[in-house]
């Protein structure tokens, strides 16, 4: 496989990265993973914009973004994934630097790294019948709108929902349930989507944006704005947003069923909508 990094191509092999690099040391970097269906980048441009907020946000230049797409087009292409799903992973750092809090001195070169990998669609069977979910305490920082690649209560969230045999751990901050560890959150009550608002406690879902046009466009109310955790019993459904997730219903959640346990049918809706929308036919597997 070939991947970029720093300004060349390289067999993922060669591809070393220092060990004063400021992503090590310090988690001093943000990420983004965009989707491609069939080679072919997906909602590429929204997603380039909100790595160059978040460079901005974590004081890097924006322009380390710039020409990040011919690179990855390359990638694609280079690994024999120019008609695969795929994704793309880009990770940009502060750069090597010995060790001190501040940042390097000027002129340091942040770290870009870029790499394409084959990603199957989600499993049919999740897709089509659900998965459950956990509840954990969101115990993380105050800005997760940053892609930060600090993602270690996330990882726990994560491996948590794991070894409790369900697919995503729900965050729940102040009894709201307001993401997942790697995925948006979305619930239905009354026939009304009700997910958290874009702010500083949530990453700002690309996916999340995208299925909420969606569901506009074919007259679906939505509501940005609190699901209350102790409110379960008046949820008919839950679901999840995400670049790799896609729309995932939630069937089950801390062990009870959401609604009647099955997806939903405005999530089954918007799964159509997205397949629609995205030129795809089904569910892989
Ligand atoms: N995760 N919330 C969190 C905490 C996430 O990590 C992600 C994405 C999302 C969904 O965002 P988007 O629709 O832009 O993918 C929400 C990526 C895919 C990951 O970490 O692999």
């Amino acid at each position: 496989m070939i991947v970029y990094l720093n300004g060349g191509f390289t067999d993922h092999a060669n591809a070393k990265v220092s060990v004063d690099d400021r992503g090590f040391l310090f988690a001093d970097g943000i990420y983004e993973v965009i989707r491609a269906y069939g080679g072919r980048p997906f909602l590429a441009d929204d997603h380039y914009a909100r790595m160059r907020r978040g460079l901005e946000a974590i004081r890097l230049p924006s322009a380390t973004a710039d020409g990040i797409a011919a690179v990855a087009d390359r990638l694609l292409e280079e690994n024999g994934l120019a008609a695969a799903d795929a994704t793309i992973y880009i990770q940009v750092t502060r750069g090597a630097a010995p060790r001190r809090h501040s940042f390097p001195d000027p002129g340091t070169p942040p770290t870009v790294y870029i790499a394409t990998r084959n990603t199957p669609r989600p499993a049919h069977d999740s897709f089509a019948l659900g998965v459950a979910a956990i509840t954990v305490p969101d115990i993380r920082w105050g800005r997760c709108d940053i892609k930060s690649v600090a993602l270690l209560p996330n990882v726990l969230a994560n491996q948590q929902a794991k070894e409790a045999g369900a697919f995503e751990a729900i965050f729940v901050k102040d009894g709201v349930l307001i993401e997942g560890s790697h995925s948006n959150l979305l619930g239905v009550i009354d026939g009304e989507i009700i997910t958290f608002p874009e702010c500083n406690y949530i990453l700002g879902g690309i996916t999340r944006r995208f299925v909420l046009d969606l569901a506009r466009e074919i007259g679906i109310p939505v509501r940005e704005g609190p699901l209350f955790a102790d409110r379960f019993d008046d949820i008919d459904e839950l679901f999840l947003s995400g670049t790799t997730t896609e729309v995932m219903p939630i069937t089950r959640l801390d062990g009870r069923p959401v609604g009647d346990g099955r997806p939903g049918d405005l999530a089954r809706r918007l799964q159509q909508a997205y397949l629609d929308a995205a030129g795809l036919t089904a569910a892989h597997g």
